[in-house]
């Protein structure tokens, strides 16, 4: 593969660090984009100069809550803007990452990412996505957004997975010369094995001297589906290390 420009939108996210590191380990030319970069992909400041020459655009810029609306917003104003910018810049694709179950979701922030799926999937550029379970890197955000020493979190299954792994699997998904082919579900990526979210958090928990209560998550959008593990991947997915606990043990 020769030598790609990328612009990653969200270059200093949980995700986007490493998918930085993967496109530079290598060997690609790489523009950071992040407000801490000077590129503000909702008000456009930067996002011109950003993009020029670029080839690739890779999204994983986030909204910072989990509230439906504001996040729809905020990704129908970023995929309006990156397919606007892009297109003048002569940007050849935009690569997403998506969240597992977003095509199931009915409400709350996963039904925002199905939004920003559709929008993204509308053009003009051409698009690839990936979906991807929730993240190791997610579990100390759960903690942090409850701000004590005890953490109320649903025990509802999931399939966690490591940033570096999706960051993998998303450039190898970008770099894929090939279109979808029609009828093919969008990939997905999850780690090796099921776990419940409670119990991982209390790993972490047990680190950071907190103590995590697992609950149902019935006041949780789709809490049923999720109960019923209708948000773990699909059998198409790829299932990849490392788990929860072998990555935990890697952090400092
Ligand atoms: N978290 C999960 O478990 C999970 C699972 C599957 C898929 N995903 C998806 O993966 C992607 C990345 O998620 P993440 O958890 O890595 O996000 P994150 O850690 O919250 O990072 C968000 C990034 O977006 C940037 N950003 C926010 N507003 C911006 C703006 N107006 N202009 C430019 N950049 C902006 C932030 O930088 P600044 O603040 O400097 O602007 C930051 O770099 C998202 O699309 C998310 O839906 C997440």
């Amino acid at each position: 593969m020769s030598i790609t420009t990328f612009a990653v939108a969200g270059a200093t996210g949980r995700l986007g660090r490493h998918v930085v590191d993967v496109l530079t380990e290598r060997g690609h030319r790489v523009v950071p984009m992040s407000r801490a970069t000077g590129v503000d992909i909702i008000t456009g400041e930067g996002l011109a100069e950003a993009l020029t020459g670029v080839e690739v655009i890779i999204d994983v810029a986030s909204w910072h809550s989990s509230e439906q609306e504001a996040a729809t917003e905020f990704f129908r104003t970023s995929a309006r803007n990156l397919h606007e910018y892009g297109q003048r810049a002569g940007v050849a694709r935009i690569a997403m990452a998506s969240i597992i179950g977003a095509d199931k979701a009915t409400a709350g922030f996963l039904a925002a990412k199905k939004v920003h799926e559709e929008l993204l999937l509308s053009g003009p550029l051409s698009v690839r996505i990936l979906r991807a379970a929730q993240f190791h890197e997610f579990v100390g955000q759960l903690l942090d957004w409850q701000q004590g020493d005890v953490a109320y979190i649903p025990a509802l299954p999931t399939q966690l997975v490591a940033c570096r792994t999706v960051a993998e699997e998303l450039v190898d998904l970008t770099l894929d010369p090939g279109a979808p082919v029609p009828g093919t579900p969008i990939p997905e990526i999850a780690g090796p094995r099921k776990e419940i979210m409670a119990e991982a958090a209390a790993l972490l928990g047990a680190r950071r001297s907190i103590k995590v209560i697992g609950v149902d998550g019935s006041g949780m959008p789709d809490a049923e589906t999720a109960a019923n593990g209708g948000f773990l991947p699909g059998p198409h997915a790829k299932l990849a290390g490392p788990t929860f606990k072998e990555w935990l043990g890697t952090q400092p």
